[in-house]
């Protein structure tokens, strides 16, 4: 096996960050990933790269999870499991179930990043979360070199959120994931507002015209990383408490929502990142998106330390204006 050293990451982060890595090397095998995490100490995990921001060079090991395949299995009347390993693009997966006629991702169109990734934040949009397709995964544990097998309802998931963010963080590398889809009688959901515009009136939409819905909606408000570098959602949706909200809700009346529980409620940062008058607002060579405030954006070459340095002072603004602490959702490095 090959390993690169003092290997440029710019092409496989979506932020395009341009630092380097002491050590580069693509897995493509479980035998090799085996090899490699025997060999080396520091390991960086990489997927597709999508969801972090690297402020510094990497003076470690970065393993570029390349494991391919899909397997089908398990096939009932009305559902299939299907495993497909960490390295496969999400979206060409997506779009490979939804040929097959596979219901269950089809409102996940156009995520970035890979199949290996989409557990550890439990990715989500337009009214769904990955976790619901999920049954279970299988996962190298880097101090055993076993595989163990993680149950749905052991992954522990949460908005954004699994064990894969907390304790099991840099103990278990996710090899493959196994979701349950359906084969007839689909339980599509549309009740998202932004798709129900664009289905325009279609009651019956198959599984392809909610995808080709949700990508025209993504592709209409988020940056497409190819041309400005960006991770999607820079940070999360904060859940509020009532009271804090409803003073919120009394000096601005028009507030989005979402009802949490008997005392909390989720409020989307997107909406108080631009009354704060940041979006569209540029930085040197880095920003605030002009048509989706949570994304932060690279028009070049910024460093990750600018996007950083521009996260801190939304964050600083935002606690002092609405008393919201802003939690950054990318991993920063
Ligand atoms: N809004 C604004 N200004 C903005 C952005 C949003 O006022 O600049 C308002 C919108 O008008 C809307 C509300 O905020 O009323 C929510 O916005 P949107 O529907 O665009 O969704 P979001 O809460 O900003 C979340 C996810 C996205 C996911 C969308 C769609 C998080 C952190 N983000 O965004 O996920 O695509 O819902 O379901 O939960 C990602 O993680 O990379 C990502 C894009």
């Amino acid at each position: 096996m090959q390993y690169n050293t003092h290997f440029s990451l710019k092409k496989y982060n979506t932020f395009g960050i341009d630092v380097t890595a002491d050590r580069f090397i693509s897995v493509h095998t479980l035998k090799d990933l085996k090899t490699v995490v025997q060999e080396n100490k520091d390991l960086f995990l990489l997927g597709g790269g999508s969801n972090m921001l690297l402020t510094q060079n990497l003076k470690k090991t970065v393993v570029h999870l390349n494991l391919k395949g899909v397997i089908v299995n398990n096939e009932t009347e009305n559902t299939i499991e299907v495993t497909a390993y960490a390295g496969e693009n999400w979206h060409e997966f997506v779009l490979w179930c939804i040929d097959q006629n596979y219901g269950g991702l089809e409102n996940l169109s156009l995520i970035p990043g890979n199949v290996g990734t989409c557990p550890i934040q439990n990715i989500g949009a337009y009214g769904f979360e990955v976790k619901d397709t999920i049954i279970s995964l299988e996962a190298l544990n880097v101090d055993t070199l076993e595989i163990e097998t993680f149950t749905n309802k052991q992954c522990e998931f949460g908005y954004r959120n699994s064990i894969f963010k907390t304790w099991a963080k840099g103990k278990y590398i996710i090899v493959n994931v196994t979701f349950k889809l359906t084969t007839q009688n689909h339980q599509t959901n549309t009740s998202y507002g932004a798709i129900q515009e664009e289905l325009k009136g279609n009651t019956t939409p198959s599984l392809k015209e909610i995808s080709n819905a949700v990508v025209a909606i993504r592709n209409s408000k988020l940056p497409n990383p190819k041309e400005i570098g960006n991770s999607g959602s820079f940070f999360k949706n904060p859940v509020i408490d009532i009271t804090l909200f409803k003073k919120l809700q009394q000096q601005y009346p028009e507030i989005p929502f979402y009802p949490v529980s008997e005392s909390t409620v989720k409020v989307p940062a997107g909406w108080i990142i631009e009354k704060a008058g940041f979006k569209g607002q540029r930085f040197g060579n880095a920003g605030v998106h002009n048509k989706q405030a949570l994304v932060l954006v690279n028009y070049g070459n910024a460093t990750g330390k600018e996007i950083h340095e521009i996260a801190k002072k939304i964050q600083k603004k935002i606690k002092n204006e609405f008393d919201i602490s802003l939690e950054i959702e990318v991993n920063v490095f």
